[in-house]
Order: C-alpha cells, then structure tokens, then sequence
C-alpha cells in the first residue's frame, strides 16, 4: 500500500519555540503553508480544532478553494453542533474541495478545555456522544429519505438533508484517543485510527488494540494506521541534535516565561499524552531515532515526541514504522513553513521511494508464491 503524509494545517506562524508574527488567522500564511505542503509532496493537512482558535471549517473551504490537490483533514468537537449541521457543513466542504475532505471527530481529552464552549459531560460519556455523533453524520451523508433519531444525545425527526458529499459513499472519518473508550467508539466507527508517536513496541501495542476493538465492533475491515511524530532533521547526525537540544531549549524558555497557555492542573487528563509522559519519564532515546525530551517539555501535550537525525535516518525510522502496519506518517516541524519544505523535499521522498520497493519485493513474492501454488496442483492434477 502506498504510504501517505499528513502534514499541519495552520493559521498563524507561532508553534511550541516561537511567538506568532501576528494575528490568530493570518490569511496568507495560512495559504503560503498550505501551498508549501502541496508542492512538496504531502497528501493531506491536520486542521486541528481549539476553543478559542479561528473556526477550521472556513479556512479549510478557503484553503481547499485555492489549492487542487492537497486534502483536508478538518477535526472537529461534536460538543459544538449539531449533527444534522455538521453533516451538511462536511458535505458542503467535500463539494468545495471536489472530494478531498476527511473528517477527524475529536472527543475532547480535557474537562476544563471542554468546559469553555459548555460541556460538562465526562470523558467516557463524551465517547459515547461521539459514536452517535459519527453515526448519525455518516446516515446523513448516505441517506436521501428523511428519517427519525431516537438516540441517548441526540433526537430529531424528518431531517433529510439536501447536500451531499462527492466522495462516495462518504467521506472518511478519522478519530484519536488512546484511553479503553477510544479504542472502543473509534475501532467500531472509524477509516483511519491516529495515534501519537511513541517507540515502536508501544505502537505495536496500540495497533493491536484498535484491531481487537474493530472485530469486537463486529468489522471484517479494520481502520488504517495513522502515527505522528515531530522531526528534527539537518544535513548531519552532529548538526541535528544540537538543533534538537536547541529546540527543547526553546520550549522550555517560552512555557516557563509563562506565555503559552496551558491547561490548568498538572496532570494531563487524557491517556494519550499520559502514556507520552509515562515513556518519556523511562527514557530519552528509543529504536533507531525517537527522542522524548520535546514530549517532556510541553507536558506531553499532543503529537510532541521528535525523530532526530539526518533525512536518511529519520527516513528509515519512519519506514520502521510503515514496516509495523502504519499507513499515513504525520508530521510537523516547530518551524511550520520551512520544516514543511525541508522535510517533504528530503525526507517524503526517500521514504516514498522505499516504500515502493518494499511494495514491489511483496508483490513479487506474492506472484511467486502463486506460479508455486498453481504448479503444485497441476503435477496433481497431471500426475
Ligand atoms: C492526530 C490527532 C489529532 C488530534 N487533534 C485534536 C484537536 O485538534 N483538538 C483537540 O482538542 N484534540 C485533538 N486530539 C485529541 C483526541 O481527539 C482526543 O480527544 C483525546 O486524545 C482523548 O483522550 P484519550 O487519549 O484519553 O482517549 C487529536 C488526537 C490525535 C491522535
């Protein structure tokens, strides 16, 4: 299977090391890194959904409305519409984007972050709004009669609604979370399953938890992998962990001096970034390229374990996990725009190109293991 890239999505220019230039939505830096994913070879950007941060939903119909290739993933909190509008705003925004929306539900990993647009639910009943939540969505983008919902968050009657996705039968759902719940609502619902990076067993793990929760869900498919990771690449093994080390320096220098916004309270609440704590806290280094100091730094806040090295290394340490079962590698650099180009001109196509080979060396031995096959049961049959 080819392997795809997702790369971010952003507004502004300011990351976890650096300050925005501007505003919250900065219009041509929006699409200056938009195009910058394009034209060096992603197939796909996160926009990623916080309370206070400019609407997704436009700015990716604006993305989408002036580039033709690169695909949208547009997360989105069900806390914060309804379904039968959502539904429609998804379609309207695959009819833009002529058919490259993907939609990643997000069910909230912190009660106060979730409190500031009014939801009290806890986090395991927020799991079973969204399985209802998506289902109801995928009914709406399947169904052209209208029809009734009786369910336990959601009730409403006669809606049928008048738009429709390009993409057919629909759109795929994305979904993330690594805590019981998560496996359960995303391994029964869910095309594609995100997962942060973490060291290759760990991952190997989670992959075959989402798996058990799809066949429990009573799927003969099962959703395809998504791992991401931050890189931090240069010309020289030497070179990149200098800048590694400057990076980490960086985050620490800006969360101490109190100008990012964290949640309140230590801990973090969610099981995914409890489990980027729990491995950073055990080691620094793991396989071949993965390093957790950046994880540490912000509080395992999200896709924050690096891979460090020069493109050829970390190269092969994603290709390590391609090798594992994962289907789309993300990533995101801590200078959004320049690391989008670095990256997508010296690591996308070496993996790209491995990937290919690994595809061919399979194939090939398919087709040999075929011609055996049919060989045998014509001496049978001959003989
Ligand atoms: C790839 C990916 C992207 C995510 N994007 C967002 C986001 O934009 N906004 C957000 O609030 N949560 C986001 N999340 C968080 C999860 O959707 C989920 O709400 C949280 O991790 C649940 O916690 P759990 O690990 O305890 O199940 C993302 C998760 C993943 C894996």
């Amino acid at each position: 299977m080819p392997v795809e890239f997702l790369g971010i999505a952003a507004t502004n220019d300011g990351s976890e090391t650096t300050p925005r230039s501007g505003g919250a939505f900065d219009k041509e830096y929006t699409l200056r890194l938009g195009r910058a994913h394009e034209d060096h070879g992603w197939d796909r950007v996160l926009f990623a959904y916080g309370s206070g941060s400019p609407d997704p939903a436009p700015a990716a119909a604006y993305l989408a409305s002036h580039l033709d290739r690169l695909q949208i993933l547009l997360a989105h909190r069900p806390n914060v519409s309804y379904p039968t509008f959502a539904a429609k705003t998804f379609a309207t925004l695959d009819r833009i984007s002529d058919g490259r929306l993907t939609v990643h539900f997000i069910t909230g990993g912190n009660d106060h972050e979730q409190g500031r647009e009014g939801d009290t639910l806890t986090k395991d009943e927020r799991y079973a709004r969204t399985r209802e939540y998506i289902r109801i969505v995928k009914k709406i983008w399947t169904t052209h009669e209208p029809f009734d919902h009786e369910g336990e968050h959601y009730r409403f009657h006669d809606f049928v609604s008048d738009v429709f996705p390009v993409q057919q039968p629909r759109p795929n759902v994305s979904f993330g979370g690594s805590s019981e719940a998560a496996y359960g609502a995303g391994g029964a619902e869910a095309d594609i399953y995100c997962l942060w990076g973490e060291p290759l067993a760990k991952t190997a793990e989670q992959i075959e938890r989402v798996k058990a929760a799809a066949k429990a869900a009573g799927r003969t498919d099962v959703p395809r992998i998504q791992v991401a990771f931050r890189p931090i690449i240069a010309p020289t093994e030497e070179l990149a962990w200098e800048k590694a080390h400057r990076t980490v320096g960086a985050i620490r220098e800006r969360r101490e001096s109190g100008l990012v916004r964290h949640h309140r309270g230590q801990a973090p609440e969610n099981a995914g970034s409890q489990r980027l704590l729990a491995i950073a806290e055990a080691g620094e280094r793991y396989d071949r390229a993965l390093w957790t100091p950046t994880a540490a730094a912000t509080g395992g806040a999200g896709n924050s374990n690096a891979l460090v090295g020069t493109p050829e290394t970390v190269a092969q340490a994603l290709l390590d996990y391609y090798d594992l079962g994962v289907d789309i590698l993300s990533a995101r650099g801590y200078d959004l725009l320049g690391d989008a180009i670095d990256f997508g001109r010296h690591v996308i196509p070496i993996v790209r190109e491995e990937v290919a080979k690994r595809d061919a060396e399979r194939e090939a031995k398919r087709a040999g293991e075929h011609a055996a096959g049919t060989d045998r049961t014509l001496t049978a049959v001959n003989g």
